[in-house]
């Protein structure tokens, strides 16, 4: 049988993406799986900003892409054909699938979907996303009941989990977000408490007006001019969790460091960053408690679905067009 598959055509180093970046192919794959092996169909992808990263090979926690490599990134399956224990007939699984319709796969890395959420639970709020928004806040950020949070990218998929994460143990939350409709969101359904339109509003005026008492922990997704603006505005003591850096993402260039940075010395701070996949041993549980979460009704999430396999390259560029209403995912089959 056929299957067709998005391979890395060239590497978007201190650029914006680009369609050239992919290629489109079509491939034969073996109608009955190996020995050990399931056939799978992909039904849907997740789409996150390090996937630039991992096409650029800046980062040294993931192997190196080479041009020509399917284009790595995580899915939903459902498994056709086993000849594997591991993966049952029927069942549907989350896992790095890359962006393929179908693979035969061994079924190393991939876990069952949730029984009582969406599957593309997984790729959001239970998946990647919300492990990160729990290790980078309770793990770094460590909340206190009165504490007062602020979490840039605010409304994306991690950053809404972030807030609402803030907000169950007791602190305040406050979002900073691009636009008066994502704004609006995280205060009228993510539960923030207030958010600020970076886009529309001096940030820094407005952090001064929202937190009188400074801020206890910072939670970063974007890094350069906001993160500076955040650094002034911290108070005695705080933590300062660097989860990404999405303004740098496309230019390439290091931003000049944080000017405000010595505030960290006045306000005996912290700044730390963190890579998610240091804690994988802690995720079944923490899976299992954001469950709980999400079926206590704590825990919301979005999913900004997109529409077939041609598109995710344009998919993920939507990403940092900021044109993503929470998760973004693709979907590819029913
Ligand atoms: N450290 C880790 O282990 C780890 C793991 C996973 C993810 N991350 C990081 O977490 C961050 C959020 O990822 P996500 O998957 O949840 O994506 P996301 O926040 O759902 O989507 C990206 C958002 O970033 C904002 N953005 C794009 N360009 C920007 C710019 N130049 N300046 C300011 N904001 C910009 C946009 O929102 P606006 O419209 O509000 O601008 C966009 O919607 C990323 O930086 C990612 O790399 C880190």
């Amino acid at each position: 049988m056929k299957t067709r598959q998005w391979l890395l055509n060239d590497h978007p180093r201190g650029r914006p993406l680009k369609d050239s970046d992919f290629r489109l192919v079509e491939t034969e794959i073996a109608d009955e799986p190996a020995p050990g092996r399931a056939l799978a169909q992909v039904l849907w992808l997740g789409f996150d900003p390090a996937q630039k990263g991992w096409m650029e090979n800046v980062a040294d926690y993931v192997a190196p892409m080479a041009l020509g490599d399917v284009m790595r990134g995580s899915g939903i399956v459902r498994v056709v054909k086993s000849n594997t224990p591991r993966l049952k007939e029927g069942a549907l699984y989350a896992g790095l699938t890359g962006w393929t319709e179908w693979l035969e796969t061994d079924g190393a890395g991939f876990e069952p979907v949730h029984p009582d959420l969406p599957p593309t639970a997984m790729l959001s709020v239970l998946g990647t996303t919300g492990l990160t928004a729990w290790c980078g806040l309770f793990k770094l950020g460590e909340p206190r009941p009165g504490d007062t949070v602020v979490v840039s990218g605010a409304a994306g998929a991690t950053g809404s989990t972030v807030g609402q994460l803030a907000k169950v143990a007791g602190a305040r939350a406050i979002g900073i977000a691009g636009g008066p409709e994502k704004c609006r969101w995280l205060v009228e359904e993510a539960g923030y408490d207030a958010a600020i339109d970076y886009k529309a509003e001096p940030v820094r005026a407005r952090l001064k007006a929202l937190c009188p008492g400074g801020i206890d922990v910072v939670f970063d997704n974007v890094g350069g001019a906001i993160l500076n603006e955040m650094l002034g505005e911290i108070a005695t003591g705080a933590r300062v969790v660097i989860c990404g850096g999405i303004s740098r993402y496309e230019t390439g260039t290091m931003p000049a460091g944080p000017e405000n940075y010595f505030n960290l010395v006045f306000r005996r701070a912290t700044m730390r960053g963190f890579i998610v996949l240091d804690w994988a041993s802690e995720f079944p549980e923490i899976r299992r408690r954001l469950a709980g979460l999400v079926q206590d009704g704590r825990l919301a999430f979005r999913i900004d679905e997109q529409q077939g396999f041609e598109q995710a390259p344009a998919t993920l560029m939507r990403l940092f067009s900021g044109a993503n209403r929470g998760k973004q995912v693709l979907k590819l089959a029913d």
